[in-house]
């Protein structure tokens, strides 16, 4: 399964994920030449155009996304030359043999359907019908897989039906990011870090994904979705999973998927009668971000909804590794400013020898900036300079590895450039297996239940802050807080 295909075929090619991230990914692996030489990719979406109308709409995609430094019209140009296009309305049987045709099946496909997932069930019918399903073709899927777990085991066993398991690439776009598989080079390659990431050791974990953007023009995916489908279930767990798996034995896609799924089957479900105090649920309303009024979600959406912005948690996994050490997330739209992290906050040292010269040290704390910038900085304490007549002062001091400095050699690549990659070549280890997707539902769907079962609703809070007041109170009385 690790042949190269010598075909992406791109369904949904001419929408938003084909224009903002897939044509300019695309872009990014052939102007460094890692797109392998013989593969062709062919377009297909609903509406009629021919070869170079799509092309041209391409390179117009290509200009609006590339940094300026980064585009060439020329090698856009021959870029382009690579594409092709044939209209498909998925919905129909139509055009799904003219597609088959144009097609060497035989030198290995790779299948890209960024289409509603209302289509995916028609699309993967219509491919087998005509071929397009065999021992050579593999298959990616964009999120949303499902809205809770049986809407997700039924798309995933109609893909069952035409593509086994180890043909299905199910997309996650966090784990295509750098700093994501960062994690994992920075727990499994050095010795320091991994005896004392445990409970022994830790005292809390904080995973933020927080977000400047509203509702984007998503509202009738979005207000169904609710932050909990759309960021926690997939994102964020899985974010989650890589912090807290066990080392696998080798970077091997069964192995590192095999330990991802322990951690998500070992997540404590939260019940109802611990919903009020383990979730916080927001919702934006009015504020102000950088100067300018922003408007509240129902105003936005044009009516009232009990749909949440924001989500706070307080999960834990319930293994050896882990016993008592809380994992608080939190995820939310327009907040004050756009930032992805994860904080690893140590336990204090045992004992303090410093107290009788009025020095407290504190915990040392790792955090791995994810977006907007990308770096690990360890907070370590450090005596401040002086001769310490009225007592001893200690301070933090980070040590800071800035990876844009560490690796400016280097190009910031979008996170789809390394999954398309890997998809072509057929390498799944940072695709989501089948088990962990459904691990994820069912957290997610528990969770959801109990909270409405609990009949929380999303507290208001104001856009270009850091969300409702009760996610601050919550981790005061825990006796912590957010690393806002
Ligand atoms: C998507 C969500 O999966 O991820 C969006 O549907 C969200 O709502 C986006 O804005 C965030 O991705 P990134 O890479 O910008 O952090």
């Amino acid at each position: 399964m690790s042949e190269k295909a010598s075909t992406l075929l791109l369904f949904g090619a001419t929408g938003d994920l084909s224009r903002r991230m897939l044509l300019p990914s695309l872009y990014g692996l052939y102007a460094d030449k890692l797109l392998p030489e013989d593969v062709s990719i062919i377009g297909t979406a609903r509406s009629e155009l021919s070869d170079e109308e799509f092309r041209e709409t391409a390179i117009e995609a290509l200009r609006a996304r590339l940094p300026a430094d980064f585009y060439n019209e020329i090698t856009a140009r021959k870029f382009a030359a690579r594409l092709s296009y044939l209209p498909v309305d998925a919905t129909t049987p139509e055009g799904y043999d003219e597609l088959a045709a144009k097609i060497h099946i035989d030198k290995g496909v790779a299948i890209f359907l960024s289409t509603a997932p209302s289509l995916f069930t028609t699309v993967i019918e219509n491919l087998e019908r005509v071929g397009l399903a065999g021992p050579s073709v593999r298959l990616a899927l964009e999120k949303p897989i499902g809205t809770d777990l049986p809407s997700s085991q039924k798309i995933n066993d109609a893909v069952a039906a035409a593509f086994p398991e180890e043909r299905i690439f199910r997309l996650d776009h966090y784990l295509g990011k750098e700093t994501v598989q960062n994690v994992l080079a920075l727990r499994f390659a050095n010795s320091l870090l991994e005896p004392v990431w445990n409970a022994g050791h830790i005292d809390h974990v904080q995973i933020s994904v927080a977000e400047e953007v509203g509702l984007e023009g998503r509202a009738g995916y979005y207000d169904d979705a609710g932050a909990s489908r759309d960021m926690l279930q997939n994102h964020m767990l899985q974010l989650l999973a890589l912090v807290a798996m066990e080392p696998p034995a080798d970077y091997d896609p069964e192995a590192v998927r095999a330990e991802k799924v322990k951690v998500l089957k070992a997540l404590r479900p939260i019940l109802p009668a611990d919903a009020p105090d383990n979730v916080i649920l927001g919702q934006y309303g009015e504020g102000e971000m950088k100067g300018e009024a922003m408007r509240a979600y129902a105003d936005e959406l044009g009516e009232k909804s009990d749909t949440e912005t924001f989500i706070a948690l307080r999960a834990h996994v319930d293994n050896w590794r882990w016993s008592g050490v809380p994992f608080y997330l939190r995820h939310g739209k327009r907040l004050a400013t756009r930032k992805t992290e994860i904080l690893i906050q140590f336990k204090c040292v045992p004992h303090s020898i410093f107290s009788n010269v009025n020095a407290v040290p504190q915990p040392n704390e790792l955090i791995i900036s994810i977006q907007p910038t990308e770096n690990i900085r360890l907070k370590l304490m450090t005596k401040t300079p002086g001769l310490d007549r009225g007592g001893m002062g200690l301070r933090e001091v980070p040590l800071d590895v800035t990876l844009d400095g560490a690796f400016s050699d280097y190009r910031r690549r979008i996170a789809y450039e390394r999954l398309l990659l890997d998809l072509i070549e057929g390498d799944p280890t940072l695709f989501v297996r089948r088990d962990e997707i459904e691990a994820q539902w069912t957290y997610i769907d528990r969770l959801r239940a109990s909270w409405m079962e609990a009949g929380m609703t999303p507290e208001i809070y104001e856009a270009g802050g850091w969300g409702p007041k009760s996610s601050a109170e919550r981790m005061k009385k825990d006796g912590r807080q957010w690393n806002d």
